[in-house]
């Protein structure tokens, strides 16, 4: 059994160099996760994956069923959870095809299943999230980053929106002004649902586009698609020093 998971998002439906050993559907409580879980070898270590927006990428950031797809790692004995994620990039450092591991998070999603503890309670639970990552896997992917020669920017604010239009330009304006270096869509409650069922999760962010009204014109769909897939090579090469040290 592996401990470790890697959740795909948007560029990362399949995992290149996974050796796939069998699939399977893991019922839970808050109903089906995106997709069965495969469980493979990844450069010769105990892997299972998850593809966030279903492998054919079906599912919109604001319908995944967050609860469901946490629920079924750790309910296969999952500990560690690397997530990889597209954003777009808010701070001049992160331009598209860079790569980064955030160290904070602001939510500004809304209505979506985002806590376990909301049912046949016998008291309000609370979890401590003040550093929303953990500290432990993030070191492990910044040191296989330097490994591997790929360059991430150590730290960030993600700033998790509801998607799935993109931003404005005021908005991104104003999540600056909070303190977003980037924006994603599936950030949250992906981070904190880990945190309640008391499992290590990191996020490998990939820039995919300047984010609403950081560069000249509109974003371009198709440029986006190019640049991640560009992106999502670096990935690889990350979690290939990664996997086995965490
Ligand atoms: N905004 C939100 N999510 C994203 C973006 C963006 O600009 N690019 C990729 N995912």
């Amino acid at each position: 059994m592996s401990e470790i998971a890697i959740i795909g998002g948007t560029g990362l439906t399949s995992l290149n160099g996974l050796q796939i050993k069998r699939k399977r559907m893991v019922p839970t409580p808050w109903g089906e996760p995106s997709g069965p879980v495969t469980y493979g070898e990844l450069f010769g270590n105990q892997v299972v994956f998850l593809a966030r927006h279903g492998y054919q990428h079906t599912i919109p950031p604001h319908k995944v069923n967050y609860r469901a797809n946490l629920w079924a790692l750790k309910q296969i004995g999952v500990e560690k959870i690397v997530a990889v994620a597209a954003v777009g990039g808010i701070h001049p450092e992160l331009g598209p095809g860079s790569l980064a591991i955030p160290d904070q998070i602001i939510d500004y999603t809304w209505s979506r299943g985002h806590t376990y503890f909301e049912h046949d309670l016998t008291s309000v639970t609370h979890v401590d999230f003040t550093h929303p990552y953990s500290e432990t896997l993030r070191d492990g992917l910044i040191r296989a980053a330097q490994r591997a020669g790929v360059v991430v920017r150590a730290g960030g604010t993600y700033g998790a929106t509801q998607g799935p239009r993109l931003e404005t330009a005021a908005e991104i304006e104003r999540m600056e002004r909070d303190g977003c270096d980037l924006v994603g869509m599936t950030g949250m409650p992906e981070a904190a649902l880990a945190r309640e069922l008391g499992l290590q999760y990191a996020a490998c962010a990939v820039v995919a586009n300047w984010a609403a009204g950081k560069a000249m014109g509109a974003i371009d769909m198709d440029q986006l698609a190019e640049t991640l897939s560009g992106g999502m090579e670096q990935v690889r090469r990350l979690l290939e020093q990664a996997i086995p040290a965490i």
